[in-house]
Parts: structure tokens; sequence; C-alpha cells
């Protein structure tokens, strides 16, 4: 690319951020298998004199800007991997891998992120502090977070700024909220073991698709009457095998589904209450049922201060800031927030088709807005550690 003037706003190099951006798309890999990806990242940031910073991560990179003049750390984070689907979007960028593509649109998260590294660094000498830039691996897998923790990269960061594009938000909205945003999603599956017989002697077995029935009907009823109307949460089977003809009983039966929820005293009683019904029902018909778990990431929960500082930020570069409405869907970077405080916000996108549509797209028009928001909230947060660390040493005296 070519740097001609002073980079004030990404405006001015939104066509390269739309050229990597497509450069992304055409080639997506999947959750920890960003080798390509990674080494474009690297690429990109080192032709801009980013700085590299090695941490032991199998894929993903870590980057910093700034950190001349002392300071604190906060850090960036965009995920960079892609899912599993085979595109129909008849973009002219469309992914030549198939079965694989950018249907969540972390291939413009990238290119956000690259984009505000290259503008912060313009004025590099100005920054009270560092900004560390997360390109974070196998987000869609909700792994990527705990290892890039787990390699050492949040050490020392103060405060975490994340976002996701937002199909059905205009161009030049950003949804900002403070508390949850995003849902804890945990998976679940029932064996049912009941006794197989014919068809026509029903009463000589335990037929285990009733008792799997009563099952997803039970269930239903633990987020209308063990959970207060006040909290949000949702139950769903979306699985149900059993049987393999028509005139025999089978002898097991199995579900599978998804608990969403927001708050964690919530989300430990559904699953108490669920282990409990499902035991229940099965002993009522005499048959035996198992429930394994896996275990999601924890809901996204913002901080209220550094929601402020994102909705300053909005309204300073003539934005529309909207109060985001949370989202059941899940995202990892809530494991940040697990650590410290951290802030997850929307950009508008104005796309025909939600996230995992295999015809996913968006407008890329967001492209230097969401560069020229993430690079001045980040400013904001920079200062912001600051003071409290100051702020903390006053009140030491
Ligand atoms: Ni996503």
């Amino acid at each position: 690319m070519t740097k001609s003037t002073s980079l004030s706003s990404a405006k001015v190099f939104s066509n390269w951020l739309s050229d990597i951006r497509r450069e992304l798309h055409r080639y997506p890999e999947l959750s920890d298998e960003e080798f390509e990806t990674t080494a474009k990242i690297r690429k990109w940031l080192e032709n801009a004199g980013i700085r590299i910073v090695d941490y032991s991560l199998h894929t993903g990179v870590i980057a910093e800007v700034g950190g001349l003049n002392g300071g604190s750390i906060i850090a960036l984070r965009a995920d960079i991997d892609a899912l599993p689907i085979q595109e129909s979007s008849g973009l002219s960028f469309a992914s030549v891998s198939p079965g694989k593509m950018h249907a969540c649109g972390h291939d413009y998260h990238t290119a956000v992120l690259i984009g505000t590294a290259i503008l912060l660094k313009e004025h590099e000498e100005k920054l009270n502090g560092t900004i560390r830039l997360i390109f974070q691996p196998a987000e869609e897998k909700a792994t990527g977070a705990r290892e890039v923790i787990n390699s050492g990269a949040l050490e020392g960061v103060t405060s975490i700024l994340g976002f996701h594009n937002k199909p059905d938000y205009p161009v030049g909205t950003v949804g900002i909220k403070g508390g949850a945003l995003m849902a804890a999603p945990d998976r679940f599956s029932v064996d049912i073991e009941g006794k197989g017989t014919h068809a026509a002697v029903p009463e000589s077995g335990i037929d285990p698709i009733n008792v799997a029935s009563h099952i997803v009907t039970a269930l239903q009823s633990i987020v209308t009457r063990n959970v207060s109307a006040l909290d949000h949460a949702v139950i769903s089977v979306t699985k149900f095998q059993s049987g393999t003809t028509w005139n025999v009983i089978p002898d097991r039966a199995y579900l599978e589904g998804t608990i969403r929820t927001f708050d964690e005293v919530v989300r430990r009683h559904i699953i108490e209450r669920f282990d409990q019904v499902v035991e229940g029902v099965a002993t009522s018909f005499n048959a035996k049922a198992s429930v394994h778990w896996i275990e999601g990431p924890p809901a996204v929960h913002n901080d209220d201060e550094l929601a402020e500082l994102a909705w300053q930020e909005a309204e300073e570069l003539g934005l529309i800031p909207i109060i985001a409405t949370p989202s059941l869907a899940g995202e990892d970077f809530s494991e940040y927030q697990q650590k410290i405080p951290g802030l997850f916000v929307f950009i508008g996108t104005a796309g025909n088709h939600e996230w995992h549509h295999p015809a996913f797209d968006l407008d890329e028009r967001s492209l230097p807005i969401a560069v020229d928001f993430i690079a001045g909230t980040a400013k904001r947060m920079l200062l912001h550690a600051n003071n409290k660390i100051g702020s903390v040493g006053f009140y030491n005296i």
C-alpha cells in the first residue's frame, strides 16, 4: 500500500482494507488451521513496521504498537477463523476452498484490526502506553481465547476491547452495552437406555422413544417454571435419534441440544434442574438416562466504564451509538473478561443475511468506520487505564 498522507482517518486507505478483507475471504481457514492467514497477517503488519511479539501460539498473531513512553497496556482482539460452510454468495472474491467460508465476517474483523494497527502506528510516539493486538485463532471452536491466555499474551494487560460485525445494523451504527451482551452456550447430549421389544408387545420392553419424548417435553418446563421471567434462558433439543424400523421398539434413544444463559447463577441452576428432570423422568419409566455436558465459554459481560468510553468515541466520530440488544449466540471473548475488564461491541455492517449463512456478506463502507472507532476507543482506554493507576497512587498518598 502507499501512504501518501498522514492517517488521521482510515478512509485514506479504505480501498486497501477492502483488498485485504477480500484476500482473507477468498482463502478461509478453519479453527486452529489458520496457517496461511497467520502468515498474511504477519506480513501485512511487518510491512507497516509494526512489531510482532512472539508467544507460543500454534496459529494467530500477537503484535504491539506504542509503549515508547511507558504507560499501561490495553488489548484489542479480532478473531481470524472461518466456518465449515459451503459458500453460495456468488461474490467475485468468494471462497476458493470447498466447504470453508468466512460466514461470520472474521475476515472483516482481521482487516479492521490490521487497519487499526496501521492507524495507531502513524502516531505511535504520542501513545501513552502500549496497544497489544490479538489476532485470535479458533473462536468458532471456542478454544482460541484460552489458547491466547495460556500463551501469556494477556499478562500485564489492563483492559480489552473486542468487536463483531452486525448485519442487522446500518453502516455507521455501533451497538454498545454495559453488562450481559452474549450468552453462555452449553451443549448437552442425553443417552436413554430402555429395553427393545416387538412393536406389538410393548409391555415386554421399555420404550426409549416414549421416555425421550417425555424428557423433551419436561425439559421445556425448566425455563418457564424454574427461571424467573426477568431472566433470559433457552433450552433447545436439536437432535432426537432412535429406532431403525416400523415394527421394532428400539432399546436406546439419543438427544442433543444446547442451553443459552446470560447469568452464571441461572446457568448453574438450569444445568442442575436439567440433570434432575432427565433422571427423574427416566426413572419413572424404569429406563436409565445419562447426561453429558460440554460447557461453552461464559456469557460476555461488558464493563460499564469501558462502554461509556466507547459511547463517547462513537459520538465524537459522528456515528450512531445504540444500546445493543443482547444476542443468544456465544463468543469466547468472555474468557478474557474472566481475567480483566473487557468490552465487546457490535459494528453495523448492513448485511442481507445473519451470521453463519452461506450467502453472508457485509457492506465494506463500514471498514474504515470500524477502524477509526476501534482506534479512537483504544486511545481512550489507554488514557483511562493510565488515569486509574494515577488515582490509585493519589489515594495511596
Ligand atoms: Ni463470529
